[in-house]
């Protein structure tokens, strides 16, 4: 939440955020417009703002269903599909999605596209955060294409590094890398974090730029090394969970372990490839974890086919979202496990409690039903399951609860 702050410290900006009705964009905007800042949404997602006009948050975010209302009658939220306001406005924050394509390469043209429509409405003087997860090079560039334009704008890029789902506590909490083409860049976006009560880091452009894709690489080989592991004791019948504690308890070198489970979600995997691809597709780390990671559900499967005949058998799948107590179905290894499941068993039934799809049946049908179940997302909703069925929970999650 918005830390208190004295006014005499506070100089309150326009700022806009474009693409501010996403994951990333929408948070910042909320907590920019509780700050005291006036505050405008760019999003192309007609739907997404009408539903955010109406006070409805479009995806679940801890504290944002309070924080809504107040910011919508506060006069100083606006919302827009359109970028002429840009030009009315101090600072530019970009967080537009940055996906690769089909052949794991980063998706530059689009991001070009959208920054070109953004730059041929700015002025002089303005400050162009991009928060987005760009490829190495991009910020760099763009501040060569605005000196093209003979545009006096200052490019900055300050990585967004929360947790989805908790924006509003960690904005603050986390220290900001900040970065800039120019010396005013960098100066004027720190204080931007500063006067929100975040530390601030500074960092050469490139050096934020690969800092967000070293993190989340990180993390996504980190959850491969749990997930090879776990395959590896569970190809010699060995319990991975146990293992896990007892090597990590009271052992402080193990503590960065992590647990078992599916690494989905729209960021660590299209990261690591950015990564791969800026270094001419060589990070063999993060090629090997893309393979133990994405097979970690047809292992799942595999193992339970040497001991059941799944063509007989209705298999449930638990939790659909790409991470536990979150609404956010993209790039879940779930569906993945689904669709896995679809071609070796009778019947696959999917729920989730925060996911609406006719296709997902309720909690207690999808137990009812089936003859085993894989538990897909670590919602604290499955804490409470109680059923004489097998569940395989690779996570852990339900033997620790
Ligand atoms: N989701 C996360 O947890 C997370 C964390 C850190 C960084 N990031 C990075 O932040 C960026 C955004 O991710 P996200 O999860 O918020 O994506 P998202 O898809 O939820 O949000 C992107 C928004 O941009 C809008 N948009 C697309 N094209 C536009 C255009 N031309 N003009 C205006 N708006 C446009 C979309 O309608 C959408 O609302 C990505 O680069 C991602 O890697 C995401």
């Amino acid at each position: 939440m918005p830390s208190s702050r004295s006014p005499s410290q506070f100089t309150p900006q326009r700022i806009a955020v474009v693409g501010g009705g996403g994951h990333i964009g929408l948070p910042l905007a909320l907590f920019l417009c509780d700050f005291g800042h006036d505050v405008t949404i760019v999003d192309t997602n007609a739907q997404g703002l009408e539903n955010i006009a109406a006070g409805r948050m479009p995806f679940h975010e801890h504290g944002a269903d309070e924080l809504l209302p107040k910011c919508l009658t506060s006069g100083r939220f606006h919302l827009t599909t359109q970028l002429p306001p840009l030009r009315e406005q101090d600072v530019i924050i970009v967080t537009i999605g940055t996906p690769v394509d089909e052949y794991l390469d980063p998706n530059v043209r689009t991001f070009d596209r959208v920054l070109g429509g953004v730059l041929s409405h700015m002025r002089d003087g303005q400050l162009l955060v991009i928060r987005s997860t760009v490829f190495p090079g991009v910020t760099e560039r763009l501040g060569r294409q605005i000196a093209d334009r003979s545009l006096n704008i200052h490019v900055s890029y300050c990585p967004e590094r929360i947790a989805q789902g908790h924006a509003l506590t960690e904005l603050t909490k986390l220290p900001q890398l900040v970065s800039g083409c120019t010396p005013e860049a960098t100066q004027r976006a720190g204080e931007l974090f500063r006067e929100l009560g975040a530390d601030v880091i500074e960092l050469s452009t490139v050096e934020a730029e690969l800092a967000k894709l070293f993190t989340n690489s990180f993390r996504y080989i980190n959850f491969a090394v749990s997930n090879q592991f776990y395959m590896l004791a569970g190809r010699h019948n060995a319990d991975f969970d146990r293992i896990y504690d007892a090597i990590t308890r009271d052992y402080p070198r193990m503590q960065g372990f992590a647990r078992a489970g599916f690494a989905g979600g729209p960021c660590l995997l299209k990261d690591t490839m950015q990564l791969a691809s800026f270094n001419h597709n060589l990070l063999t780390l993060g090629q090997h974890a893309m393979m133990i990671n994405e097979g970690l559900p047809r292992f799942l499967v595999d193992q339970l086919k040497s001991t059941r005949n799944l063509q007989n058998e209705t298999v449930g799948v638990l939790g659909m979202a790409f991470k536990g107590n979150c609404d956010d179905p993209r790039s879940s290894l779930s569906y993945k496990l689904r669709k896995v499941l679809t071609l070796e068993c009778r019947r696959v039934l999917c729920t989730d409690p925060y996911i609406s799809d006719q296709e997902f049946v309720s909690l207690e049908e999808c137990v009812a039903q089936s003859d085993v179940m894989i538990l897909g997302a670590c919602h604290s909703e499955y804490r409470e399951l109680r059923t004489t069925k097998p569940v395989v929970d690779v996570f852990g999650f339900l033997s620790r609860n």
